[in-house]
This record gives structure tokens, C-alpha cells and sequence, in this order.
């Protein structure tokens, strides 16, 4: 059985996860107004990843015989100026949500919560990932600058993530 203070925590992570889709979902919804289609691909499969991260933690709720507590998903902004601001924005909200793992981590240990802090431990490996992504991205697109033809081949190959 999970500890009150752990079920809580992990409660609110499944509501910052699931913004973090809707957050990614509303980009990808800008991405494909705007007609690159590879970008909003590619925000599409990243809203899918946070879901499946909230799901994650939802099983592992259950399985501790926690109750899940699913509460209001905040509104995610509707417009950018640009692509470089979108991402810019992304991976500075990737770098908070490492922040809300890692003090995920820190409460585990201190409630000497040894399942919880090895089921968490998959997320602090998965946010090196996810910042290293977003920042790439991010990178790119301060090199592409205001020129259309790198933006297009950046759309072609952001449309091939798989
Ligand atoms: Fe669920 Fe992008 O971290």
C-alpha cells in the first residue's frame, strides 16, 4: 500500500503529465494551421508520450492500491510567434517537469518508498531524453534562422519520427 504523501505527489505528476500533452497537443495544433505538417507530427507523437507517461503512473497507483485522483487540466497557450519560440518553450517545460521528477525521487527516499523510487528512476533517465530532443530542436532551429528551405527540411525530417 502506498504512503498518503507518495499517492498525493504522484497524483499531481499524472495531472503535470497530462498538461504536458495538452501543452503538446496545442502545439501541434499550431504547427498544422501553419502547414508544417512534420512539425506537428512530431508534437503529436510527443502528446501521445506524455499521455503514456501519465497511464504510467495511473497503473502504478493502482497496482500500490492508491486511489487515482484525476483533477482540471489547465488550458495550454494557443499561439506562438514562431517555431524557435515553441520549442524554446518546450524544452524549458521539459527542464520543469525533471525538476517535479527528481523531487518525486527525493520524497521517495525520504519515505523510504523503495518501489516508488525505482518505478521513478525509468523517469529521470526518460527526461535526459526528453531535454536532450527539445534542445536539439531548439538548436536547429537558432541555425535555420528566418530561411524557408531549412524550415521545410527540418519539417521533412521531424515528419519521419517514428
Ligand atoms: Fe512526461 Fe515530457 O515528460
Amino acid at each position: 500500500m502506498i504512503g498518503k504523501k507518495m499517492l498525493d505527489a504522484l497524483n499531481e505528476q499524472i495531472n503535470a503529465e497530462l498538461y504536458s500533452a495538452y501543452l503538446y497537443q496545442a502545439m501541434a495544433a499550431h504547427f498544422a494551421t501553419g502547414n508544417l505538417k512534420g512539425f506537428a507530427h512530431w508534437m503529436d507523437l510527443q502528446a501521445k508520450e506524455e499521455q503514456a507517461h501519465a497511464r504510467k503512473m495511473y497503473e502504478f497507483l493502482l497496482d500500490r492500491g492508491g486511489r487515482v485522483t484525476l483533477k482540471a487540466i489547465a488550458a495550454p497557450p494557443a499561439e506562438w510567434k514562431s517555431p524557435l519560440q515553441i520549442f524554446e518553450e518546450s524544452y524549458a517545460h521539459e527542464q520543469k517537469v525533471t525538476g517535479l521528477i527528481h523531487k518525486l525521487v527525493d520524497l521517495a527516499r525520504a519515505e523510504n518508498d523503495h518501489a516508488a523510487e525505482v518505478f521513478l528512476a525509468w523517469f529521470v533517465s526518460e527526461q535526459v531524453e526528453e531535454e536532450a530532443n527539445a534542445s536539439e530542436i531548439v538548436e536547429k532551429l537558432k541555425m535555420v534562422k528566418d530561411h524557408t528551405q531549412g524550415l521545410l527540411m527540418m519539417d521533412a525530417n521531424l515528419g519521419q519520427r517514428a
